[in-house]
């Protein structure tokens, strides 16, 4: 298999906090590689617009698991990001939204939901040829991953982006606020009990905070050049 070749079926695993750049970083890298780009957040966050529509109890763990049993979440690649259905509908702006930003959040600290997106992020990439971001993707949804990547940026760049980021989308906030938000959202994605966000022991750290993304993602593509060189050297 030429290396290109190689390169489009490998499974890339990206996690990190909010802010620190994943999901434009990997997007891109997987349209360099000739892959997927499966954003798994996405998947939380649809879960819970549906949760919010229907006026389901987000603590109401069983009500839950019977509504992701009857919702079809469904991905398809665009440009600059996902194309999200649930159950046909498009909701790729509804997603994005603060409320449903918060209740994903809420969602995703229980175990039984996390199992099911986990079984379903798994058969969307059973093919390989993907790079998906999140939170538990390298330790939990791929541990064999052929390469891992963990992005951190300190938080007041993190904040930073965020706040830029709200107010091209029109959205009002202060700085001060985006910084207290991330604050919250780091203490509930690494200190709850169900795949808590941490590094994965093999991954490799890219600290974006003074980075641009082509800087980010030559960054991804040098070591991923040097494992499939390095294989193929073994082979
Ligand atoms: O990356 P994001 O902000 O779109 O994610 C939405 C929520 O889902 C966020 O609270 C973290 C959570 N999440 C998770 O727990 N595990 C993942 N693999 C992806 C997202």
């Amino acid at each position: 298999m030429t290396r290109e070749g190689k390169q489009g079926r490998l499974v890339i695993a990206v996690d990190g906090p909010v802010g620190a750049g994943k999901s434009t970083a990997a997007r891109l890298l997987a349209e360099r590689l000739g892959c997927r780009y499966i954003d798994s957040g996405a998947m939380y966050r649809a879960l819970a617009w549906k949760a919010l529509q229907m006026n389901v109890d987000l603590q109401d763990e069983p009500c839950l698991m019977r509504l992701i049993g009857d919702t079809s979440i469904t991905l398809e690649g665009s440009g600059d990001g996902h194309i999200v259905f649930v159950d046909g509908q498009e909701v790729s702006r509804e997603i994005r939204t603060p409320e449903v930003e918060q209740a994903s959040s809420n969602i995703s600290t229980l175990a039984s939901i996390r199992r099911v997106m986990v079984a379903r992020q798994r058969e969307m990439a059973s093919q390989g040829g993907v790079v998906m971001d999140g939170r538990d993707i390298g330790t939990v949804v791929f541990p064999d991953a052929d390469v891992k990547f963990y992005l951190e940026a300190r938080l007041e760049e993190r904040a930073k982006r965020r706040y830029l980021e709200a107010r091209r989308a029109g959205v009002a906030g202060d700085l001060e606020k985006f910084t207290q938000e991330i604050e919250i959202r780091d203490a509930r994605d690494m200190g709850r009990s169900a795949s808590p966000l941490r590094k994965a022991e093999d991954a490799v750290t890219i600290d974006t905070t003074d980075l641009n993304v082509v800087q980010v993602v030559a960054a991804m593509e040098n070591e991923i050049n040097r494992r499939v060189r390095r294989s193929e050297g073994s082979a």
